[in-house]
């Protein structure tokens, strides 16, 4: 994709970015705080700079808010300014010091929601001031620069409000004037994020003030009990209108669980929350609307819709303030989600120089791998057992799983939860025990146990057993054994992402050892001892140092778009800038998958 240079004086910053990419947005992308109030909406007047080294158009915003002699000198608002070849502005020092919080992974976000709160004496109506009580507030926020659009719901409740008092606190959110309230309640202003995976579901109850978080729960997504991932899901979806309903208010519930349970834990009003951003794969936000996700699942896989959505709370069913506004993720591709746009915008992914590979593990492991120069997606079929299905003694990571294992002289257990008392294996175990069998000396490099027998002389001999039609295991506990079946399942699953991640490389032509950071994503990415994943052959053989878990950084993400509306426009730039690799469209896929089944020779990742 073809990326122009602005320079910005008298800094010298420079940054690469898309064609039609605005000034502002892009010297966000640089790190520099240009001045705004509208949130780049080309109303506030505040973010003009001087474009030094060409004649830009000036826009009819410009027109607006700029005199005469300072369009002739070069000024124009930023937010409208886009580029279409390469370009040097001047940037005036901002007005005002931007307030800021570390966020995502190691981040740096001004603190500007899309949510903003204006304390309003509004003048008494009176004979020979016959505005109506809306062309008051209107001309209220219009000295601000702001313009506004009302639903009806509100002015229902205007009159009754205004007769409480001229002082009214007026609630914007992006352009929607969503809420007038008596008095000044500017201590109440909070937005919820929610990232909806298909197995679990987070709600971030953000202080839109301070950017810090009131209140986080998560739960199992109730759409659970329809289907264990996106395919199954869809499966039920396609059953009938009935189905897809039953998702959609399985899903809501869920979300509206968490934001009970976070209003009350940091005791807020649902009412004070105005806004929510969302998160989630693009089968799940389908289902959030009760959008039939069928097309999703069928050749060629395309979904209803990619873009960002913009909607009313109501319309949503979700329980914030009913004319509050929901905004959604844009997609990729029907099979990298909105939660991945998040893990690029708070990891950094697509603006700093490094080449960064960042792996989402789950039932589809999602890949992305570039920099600011260029940035490749792609979504591998992991199939279930990284999260223990079609495992023998597969679990969850849920209290008495193995979630980690050393094997010595002895077999030593790492088990989740107080009493240690295993009851079976989840994702970060079984990669652990494969791991750890290979460097053992166990199991070969074609996937196959050694017998008890072939192992005599190892100490952990007698830990090769066989069931009664001699499928080969090793035993964990007494109880708890991995089998070959098993190493199959997982072989397949690893081979699968390892192929995803080999086709990213290869479009963006480089070669493992070329990456300077591994991500690992999800809290599935969390847990993974990043030697075991090197050693199975999950991620690529480069040093270990260089292989990061990041935590559940689609959660962090929809959190910063909530906090920055800068952020906010940046991710939903992404899906045009990254560019999308439909795996099942790769040649030679089947053959790379096959290649990927074997693990890695020990000296290639010793
Ligand atoms: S006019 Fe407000 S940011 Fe440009």
């Amino acid at each position: 994709m073809r990326k122009l240079q602005i320079t910005y004086l008298p800094s010298g910053i420079a940054v690469h970015v898309p064609v039609g990419t605005t000034l502002f947005n892009a010297a966000h992308w640089a790190g520099l705080p240009i001045d705004s109030t509208c949130g780049g909406r080309g109303t506030c007047g505040k973010c003009a700079v001087r474009v030094v080294s060409r004649e830009a158009e000036p826009t009819p915003a410009d027109h607006r808010h700029l005199a005469q002699e300072r369009i002739e000198m070069g000024w124009r608002l930023s937010c409208r300014c886009e580029v279409h070849e390469d370009m040097s502005c001047e940037v005036p020092r901002p007005m005002r010091t931007p307030r800021a919080a570390t966020m995502g992974v190691g981040r740096l976000v001004l603190l500007e929601p899309n949510v903003r709160k204006l304390l309003l004496e509004l003048p008494e109506p009176a004979l020979e001031d016959h505005r109506s009580h809306l062309e008051r507030i209107r001309d209220a926020l219009a000295v601000e620069g702001l313009e506004i659009d009302v639903g009806p719901s509100l002015l229902r409740r205007l009159a009754a409000t205004l007769a409480d008092g001229v002082t009214v606190t007026a609630t914007v959110v992006g352009h929607h004037l969503v809420a007038v309230e008596a008095g000044d309640t500017r201590d109440r202003t909070f937005g919820v994020s929610f990232d909806v995976g298909t197995t679990t579901v987070v709600a971030t109850l953000v202080d839109l003030r301070s950017g810090a978080a009131a209140a986080v729960a998560s739960t199992i997504n109730r759409q659970a009990p329809f289907g264990a991932d996106v395919i199954a899901r869809i499966g039920h979806a396609m059953t009938g209108p009935q189905a897809i309903e039953q998702l959609r208010a399985a899903v809501l519930e869920t979300m509206n669980d968490l934001l009970d349970e976070t209003c009350a834990a940091a005791d807020v009003a649902p009412a004070h929350v105005y806004e929510s951003v969302v998160v989630g794969n693009a089968t799940m936000l389908h289902l959030l609307l009760g959008v039939d996700p069928r097309s999703i699942a069928l050749s060629p896989f395309v979904a209803t819709f990619l873009e960002p959505q913009d909607l009313r709370a109501a319309d949503v069913g979700l329980e914030i303030l009913p004319e509050g506004r929901v905004a959604l993720f844009p997609s990729i591709g029907a099979y990298v989600g909105a939660d991945i746009v998040a893990d690029v915008l708070a990891t950094g992914l697509a603006r700093g120089e490094k080449l960064r590979l960042l792996i989402d593990v789950g039932t589809n492991g999602e890949i992305v791998c570039g920099s600011a120069e260029r940035v490749v997606a792609t979504a591998a079929p992991a199939g279930p057992a990284f999260e223990g299905g079609q495992i023998l003694h597969g679990m969850r990571a849920t209290e008495g799983a193995i979630e980690g294992v050393v094997l010595g002289d002895q077999v030593r257990l790492q088990v989740i939860g107080s009493d240690r008392e295993p009851r079976g294996i989840c994702g970060s175990g079984l990669i652990d025990t494969v791991a750890q069998l290979r460097l053992a000396g166990l199991l070969k490099e074609n996937g196959i146990l050694l017998s008890g027998e072939e192992a005599t002389g190892h100490p952990l001999a007698d830990r090769l057993v066989e069931d009664a039609d001699g499928v080969r295991a090793f035993a964990l506990t007494r109880d708890i054994v991995l089998s070959q079946l098993d190493i199959r399942e997982l072989q397949s699953a690893k081979a699968a992402i390892a192929t995803g991640i080999q086709v990213a490389l290869d479009a963006l032509g480089l070669a493992p050892e070329q990456l300077d950071e591994v991500l690992l994503a999800g809290s599935f990415g969390t847990y993974i001892n990043p030697e075991s994943a090197r050693v199975v052959g999950l991620v690529p053989s480069v040093p270990v140092e260089r292989i990061r878990a990041v935590g559940n950084t689609a959660s962090e993400g929809a959190k910063m778009a909530l906090v920055s509306f800068r952020e906010r426009e940046m991710a939903f730039g992404f899906p045009a800038f990254i560019e999308y690799v439909e795996l099942s469209g790769v040649a030679d896929f089947n053959e790379r998958f096959i290649r990927n089944l074997a693990f890695p020779a020990l000296e290639a990742v010793g």
